[in-house]
């Protein structure tokens, strides 16, 4: 009998950590939150539950296999989600390899570990192998899909894969590992493609906190060639629910486009911002921030539109939005007026330090 532990990896990031404080502060059972806290792993993100018995943090990597062996094996999980990954475009644009490391050959080494333990299960439990009760979730990106045009569909789930970036190309890898363990090993697997995220405790590496906490600062706010690439957001916490929900009903084996129907081109998204900054927050000086907007050189390789036909989940597992761009955004901007400790930790990189001072010799 499993018990009622699921393993989260990559839970101390942008979307993993918004995934494990709704997890466990809706009771839902005990996680074991695997991380190898690199640079985009903040453990701040997840201070107001690190006194819960119901959260376990384990620093580590997915790719060690000896260590996955001995978690899965003493906690017995009733599911694993996979969120762990290198997740910056620019980053796999100026550095491929720890994208390979971590998005392809640590998925493979994470997928054979799991494959061991769901073995171990069936061997005593017969029942298992024809009606799993574990899961496997995999957490992917609509940017295996490629780039569209302005008059092409949105993507679908038999929409073919076409990734551009390094990173997308290592997220495409490691979804076609996932689908092949289920076709090849009848492991109980399934996959989320979910559009681009926004929400609290996101890095400020990406688009939305960048501009805002820049704009905050008085700086640019770096716009890539024409602001004219579109991109379909949704609230974190809706691709959370989404996730729950796939992990509760989805089918085995089958693939999910998670998205809000919120395609917005990048500098709408930016003008919106400021607006809600002029209100929330006006400059000291009367002027608005619409005037720290700077077109820079474009990103190699941009895709110009991404956009998610969310039909099949909305219609087999009765999923929707909770937000629409617009509420979203404002709880989003609220959330980082109202947190500017963390903000200043993460700025100025003093939350790296106390990773280091706490974790120093601890690594499992
Ligand atoms: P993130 O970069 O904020 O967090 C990634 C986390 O994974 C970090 O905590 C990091 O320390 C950890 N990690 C990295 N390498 C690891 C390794 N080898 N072993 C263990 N932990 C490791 O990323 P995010 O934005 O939260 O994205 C989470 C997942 O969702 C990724 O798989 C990403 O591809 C996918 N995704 C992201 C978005 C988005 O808009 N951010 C959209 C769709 C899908
Ligand atoms: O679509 C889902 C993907 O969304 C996830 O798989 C990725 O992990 C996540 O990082 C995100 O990728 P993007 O490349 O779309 O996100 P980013 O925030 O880096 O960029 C959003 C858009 O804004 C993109 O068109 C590039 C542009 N941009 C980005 C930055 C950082 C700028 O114009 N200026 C910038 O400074």
């Amino acid at each position: 009998m499993l018990n009622n532990t699921i393993i989260v990896t990559g839970g101390a990031g942008f979307i993993g950590a918004n995934f494990v404080l709704d997890w466990v502060n809706a009771d839902l059972g005990t996680v074991v939150n695997l991380d190898k806290l690199t640079y985009a792993g903040n453990l701040e993100n997840l201070v107001d539950i690190q006194d819960n018995p119901h959260h376990i943090f384990i620093r580590g990597d997915i790719g060690n296999r000896a260590l996955l062996a001995k978690l899965l094996a003493e906690y017995k999980p009733r599911a694993v989600i996979n969120f762990a990954a290198e997740s910056h475009v620019d980053r796999s644009i100026h550095g491929p390899e720890d994208f390979i490391q971590t998005n392809v050959v640590g998925t493979f080494h994470l997928l054979e570990e799991v494959r061991s333990y769901w073995n171990s299960l069936v061997a005593a439990n017969p029942a298992e192998k024809e009606n799993p009760q574990f899961r496997f979730l995999h957490v992917s990106t609509d940017e295996v899909y490629g780039t569209l045009s302005a008059t092409d569909p949105a993507f679908t789930e038999t929409t073919s894969y076409a990734p551009n970036s390094p990173y997308s190309a290592t997220k495409a890898a490691s979804d076609h590992l996932v689908r092949a363990y289920h076709h090849t090993y009848g492991l109980p697997v399934l996959t989320t493609n979910c559009s681009n995220n926004y929400g609290p405790y996101h890095f400020p590496e990406k688009l939305i906190p960048l501009c805002l906490l820049n704009a905050l600062a008085g700086k640019p706010l770096p716009i890539y060639g024409d602001g004219q690439q579109i991109r379909d957001w949704l609230f974190v916490k809706d691709h959370c629910s989404a996730i729950r929900r796939v992990l509760e009903a989805g089918k085995l084996g089958e693939t999910y486009n998670v998205g809000g129907w919120n395609e917005k081109a990048n500098l709408d998204v930016i003008n919106i911002l400021c607006q809600i900054l002029n209100e929330l927050q006006p400059r000291s000086d009367g002027k608005r921030y619409e005037e720290q907007i700077t077109f820079v050189k474009d990103r190699p390789g941009h895709d110009r539109r991404y956009a998610i036909d969310a039909t099949k989940l909305e219609r087999e597992l009765s999923w929707k939005p909770a937000e629409t761009f617009e509420t979203g955004i404002r709880k989003t901007v609220e959330w980082y007026l109202n947190n500017q400790a963390w903000v200043h930790n993460v700025t100025t990189g003093e939350y790296r330090n106390w990773v280091n001072q706490n974790y120093a010799g601890r690594t499992a």
